[in-house]
């Protein structure tokens, strides 16, 4: 029996549902029940009601998706995949920030441990946190940890006083400058479009800012014939799913921007994981405190 058939079989077993994120294989995506960004994973997480999830993603998403929904097994497949962003927090910078602003929010970008999160007021993604954060009656926003999403935030929501946080995206932050204005040069009539965790620099030539999901809808809906695309090489299957047949073309930085964590979650650990239940998620310390942050995402996003 090949990969599928033997992951369909397994997943009626174990009346199980697949989730994945764009980043990850492409075959891998072609096993999944729903494919999305991280809200949409989020959302999707909490709605479902069968017994098992399997997350092929990175370790937050797996345990946003536990918190999210306590009684369900989640599984990740490969227990080792991680978001190196994901730690780069230090508690003591909460702490001081909590103590010199008395009107102060700590907004978490969902990249984050639990752990992280537990000390945070609220959760974001990248396609929803500038309205959550509009909806926050305090004026002074701690975000952490992504420095890149929070400057990027913080100039559609003036009205706020923003302190950064000094965490990033390897892959995004670190795109080449020189690799992506040659692709302008190349491809004059190409729209840029460019996840919000890339570097100011690279910001300020994108077209169009958005989360993988807003990215794939922009490609669909442009006129546009063209794009360089500044992100995860992951979202090119959806993307060219939704404009099949239209002729579009997308261009990624020669250097191809790879997340080595989510390209571990293959086919065949995915069969592995619904066989032998490998990669089970335990409820994280804090979780209380972290589902509340999540939770209060989801209702300040639904608004
Ligand atoms: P999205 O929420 O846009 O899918 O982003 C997740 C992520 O990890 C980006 O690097
Ligand atoms: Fe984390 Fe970057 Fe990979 Fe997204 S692409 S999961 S932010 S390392």
């Amino acid at each position: 029996m090949g990969i599928a058939a033997e992951v369909a079989r397994l997943k009626k077993e174990r009346d199980a549902v697949i989730l994945a994120h764009y980043y990850v294989p492409p075959e891998t995506q072609a096993l999944a029940d729903h494919v999305g960004d991280s809200f949409y994973l989020a959302r999707l997480a909490r709605e479902l009601d069968c017994s098992t999830i399997v997350l092929c993603g990175v370790s937050f998403m797996a345990e946003s998706a536990k918190m999210l929904n306590p009684k369900r097994t989640v599984l990740l497949p490969e227990p080792t995949a991680d978001c190196p962003m994901a730690h780069m927090v230090r508690k003591a910078d909460i702490d001081a920030a909590r103590a010199a602003y008395d009107d102060l929010a700590v907004v978490c970008y969902i990249n984050s441990t639990a752990e992280i999160k537990a000390w945070s007021d609220v959760c974001v993604t990248s396609s929803n946190a500038v309205k959550v954060v509009r909806g926050l009656p305090q004026r002074n926003i701690l975000f952490i940890p992504d420095m890149n999403l929070g400057r990027h935030v913080s100039l559609q929501v003036p009205e706020k006083h923003f302190i950064l946080n000094h965490g990033y995206c390897p892959i995004h932050h670190e795109m080449s400058v020189a690799e992506v204005d040659e692709l302008r040069r190349a491809h004059p009539d190409a729209e840029v479009i460019a996840h919000p965790e890339c570097a100011e620099e690279m910001l300020g030539r994108a077209d169009h800012i958005g989360s993988t999901k807003q990215m794939i809808d922009h490609v669909a809906s442009s006129p546009a014939q063209e794009f360089i695309v500044l992100t995860v090489v992951g979202v090119r299957r959806e993307m060219e799913r939704v404009t099949e047949g239209s002729g579009k073309r997308f261009y990624f930085p020669r250097t191809t921007p790879i997340c080595e964590d989510m390209v571990k979650v293959t086919p065949e650990k995915v069969l592995a994981s619904l066989r032998d239940g490998i990669g089970e998620v335990p409820m994280p310390t804090g979780a209380d405190a972290a589902a509340s942050a999540l939770e209060r995402m989801l209702e300040l996003a639904a608004r």
